[in-house]
Parts: structure tokens; sequence; C-alpha cells
């Protein structure tokens, strides 16, 4: 496999995708290619899937459901879309990945990490991103730039006690593997959030720093 897997995760709120799509122009611009995905929803059954899991009223499910619907989409979602990009020497910048189910449904809902992990595992046959971002930026304040932003969706709308945990699954999980995380304060103004993820990926991909182009001075309309 040729590509680059990057993958962005963080808590709600935090400017992931306003961020990705904004690193793609940038990339895009600089002749790299570039395939934009998400989880859950990165293939046709996939979305079928996320509309299941994000209803905003129909989430009666229990624990082990959820994250088994998780994992599918997942599945799909590697096999379909994220290693036929690597094999073709693209570069995937990912809104989520497995990270997201070991904070959310691990350290967030309590499911045990090492089952998780092996579910993990058998689901994505043990692709792992080559970096993957945080965007860490405290529950209150990304909750506060979801609401602005529009709609909560059935994940948003948990408590703040369980926001926090994810963060600090986050957290814990960048600790335990620096070498893949990249952590960056996105608390921060959104501009020195993008000039940083750009500096890293056009290092990681060898890009020379002369072309290294300004990002614009406003974040795009609806970010967050
Ligand atoms: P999305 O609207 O993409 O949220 P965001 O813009 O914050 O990324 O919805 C994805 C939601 O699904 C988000 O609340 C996190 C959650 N999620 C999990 O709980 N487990 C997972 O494995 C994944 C991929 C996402």
């Amino acid at each position: 496999m040729s590509g680059w897997f990057f993958s962005f995760e963080g808590p709600e709120g935090s400017g992931k995708s306003s961020h990705i799509r904004a690193l793609a122009d940038y990339l895009r611009s600089r002749r790299v290619p570039v395939r934009v995905t998400r989880e859950p929803g990165g293939t046709p059954l996939g979305q079928r899937i996320r509309e299941l899991l994000l209803h905003p009223t129909e989430g009666d499910w229990v624990d082990r459901a959820e994250v088994l619907l998780f994992l599918a989409d997942r599945a799909q979602h590697v096999d379909q879309v994220l290693r036929p990009a690597l094999a073709r020497g693209e570069v995937i910048l990912c809104d989520r990945y497995a990270d997201s189910t070991l904070a959310y449904q691990g350290y967030g809902r309590g499911l045990p990490l090492d089952q998780l992990r092996a579910l993990i595992a058998f689901a994505t046959r043990g692709l792992q991103p080559h970096r993957t971002f945080l965007l860490d930026v405290a529950p209150e304040i990304g909750l506060q730039r979801r609401r602005q932003g529009g709609g909560m969706d059935r994940l948003d709308a948990q408590t703040l006690a369980f926001h926090r945990r994810v963060r600090e699954g986050f957290l814990a999980l960048a600790r335990a593997e620096p070498e893949r995380w990249i952590v960056v304060d996105a608390s921060k103004p959104w501009d020195v959030v993008q000039r940083t993820l750009r500096e890293h990926v056009r290092r990681l991909l060898g890009l020379p720093e002369e072309e290294l182009s300004k990002p614009d001075d406003s974040p795009p309309r609806g970010a967050r």
C-alpha cells in the first residue's frame, strides 16, 4: 500500500469537518490525490447505518448493538473505500475511525476496551491510520459550538459527563500511542488550527515548504 491514511478524531464541535475540507482543498492545490471520507457513512450502505445510529429520537439501542452497527459500517468502509484508495496511492482524510469506538463506546459507554479492540481488529482486518489527529477541545466549548451550528444528533445529546469521559478517553489513547497521534489544541482560532494541520501533513508527505499557502483568514461558513 502506497497511500497515506490520516484519521481525524475529537469531541463534538471540535471543527473536524471544516478543517478536513480545508485541508483537502490545500492538498489538492498541491496536486496531491486526496480522498475525503467519514465514519459512519462512508459507503452507501454505511450511510443507511449512519441514519439509524444518529437519528435523534429512535435511539433505544443497547450498547452492544450500537457498537456492532458502527463496526459494520467500518468493515464496509475498509474494504470498499479505504483499502482501494490506499492501493491507488491516495491520501485519505477520514473523519473519525476506530478510535471513536474506543472513546465513545469504551470510555463513554463503559464497554470493555479489550473486547472492543478485538472487534475493531476483526472489522478492519488490522487496517490502522498512519497518523491520527486529535482536535482536542473541552466538551463545554464543543457542545456550545455544536448548538450554535445547528441540530444535535442522538450522540451529541448525551450528558456532559459522557462527553468528558470521551475527551479523556481520546487523550488517554493519544498518550498511550504518541508515535501515531498528533494532538492539536482546537480551542485556538480556526486559522491557527488549520495552519498546524497543514504543516504536519505537508511535512509527512514531504512537500516542499515554500509553496505552503496561507489558510483563509476566516473559517468557511458553517465551520464548527
Ligand atoms: P457526526 O455527525 O459525524 O459527528 P461529528 O461531526 O462530531 O464527527 O456523528 C458521528 C457520531 O458518532 C459522533 O457523535 C461520534 C459517534 N461515533 C461513535 O460513537 N462511535 C464510532 O465508532 C464512530 C465512528 C462515531
